[in-house]
């Protein structure tokens, strides 16, 4: 399974120290170009264009909210590839909740990725922890899980596994989605760790 990162800021960079440690090969992309990163030093991460990394079998999307439509603008048709979606409808500097009208995150997400299977994940926990030892307290620290897709989702958890977290499925994008989504839901931030 080929896996890029579309977004190499703080989440986008932190999923590429974990995939890097664990031995994974990625593929990672940003706004500005492949040579932008040509500095990134992680074995195993390439630099590559958004188009490259959008035709990878799993593609995390980490770019804030405001800025995803055009990030993902032109990349389909999506043919049942995975989109891991790490993102949160907030963004900095100003931390306004965006108006999603009643709508799951995801689902607007899925909505502008028409065929791929949208798996929502990455996205509940500040960059550190996220690009920290997940065995850091003796346990498996938590991720969370949630998708309509079974394959895609059971995809995403063993990745999870892979890298050491304890993967937890919450259900579908927009029961378990909404309980991981920031803001809204009760899960964003809880640094949790699972004990055998
Ligand atoms: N930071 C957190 O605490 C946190 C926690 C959980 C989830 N999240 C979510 O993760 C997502 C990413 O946040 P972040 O903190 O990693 O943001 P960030 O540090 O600002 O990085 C954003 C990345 O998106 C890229 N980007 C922007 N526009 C793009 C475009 N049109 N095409 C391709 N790439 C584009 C930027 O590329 P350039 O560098 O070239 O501009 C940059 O690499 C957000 O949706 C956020 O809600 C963030």
């Amino acid at each position: 399974m080929t896996i890029a990162i579309i977004g190499a800021g703080a989440i986008g960079n932190a999923i590429a120290s974990q995939l890097s440690r664990n031995g994974i090969a990625a593929a990672i992309a940003n706004s500005r170009g492949p040579q932008s990163l040509a500095a990134l030093n992680l074995p195993g991460i390439t630099p590559a264009t958004i188009e490259e990394a959008a035709k990878a079998d799993l593609v995390f999307l980490a770019v804030p909210w405001s800025k995803i439509p055009a990030a993902v603008d032109g990349l389909g048709p999506w043919n049942g590839r995975i989109v891991v979606d790490t993102n949160n409808p907030i963004e900095a500097p100003l931390f306004q909740p965006v108006n999603l009208h009643g709508k799951a995150s995801s689902a607007v997400i899925q909505q502008l990725l028409p065929g791929a299977q949208v798996v929502k994940a990455f996205n509940h926990l500040q960059p550190g922890l996220l690009a920290g030892d997940p065995g850091a307290e003796g346990g498996q620290r938590v991720l969370f899980v949630s998708g309509d897709h079974v394959e895609a989702k059971r995809a995403v958890l063993a990745l999870v596994e892979q890298l050491g977290f304890a993967g937890i499925d919450l259900g579908t994008l927009d029961g378990g989605g909404r309980l991981a989504q920031f803001p809204g839901g009760p899960l964003p931030a809880l640094n949790l760790v699972k004990f055998g």
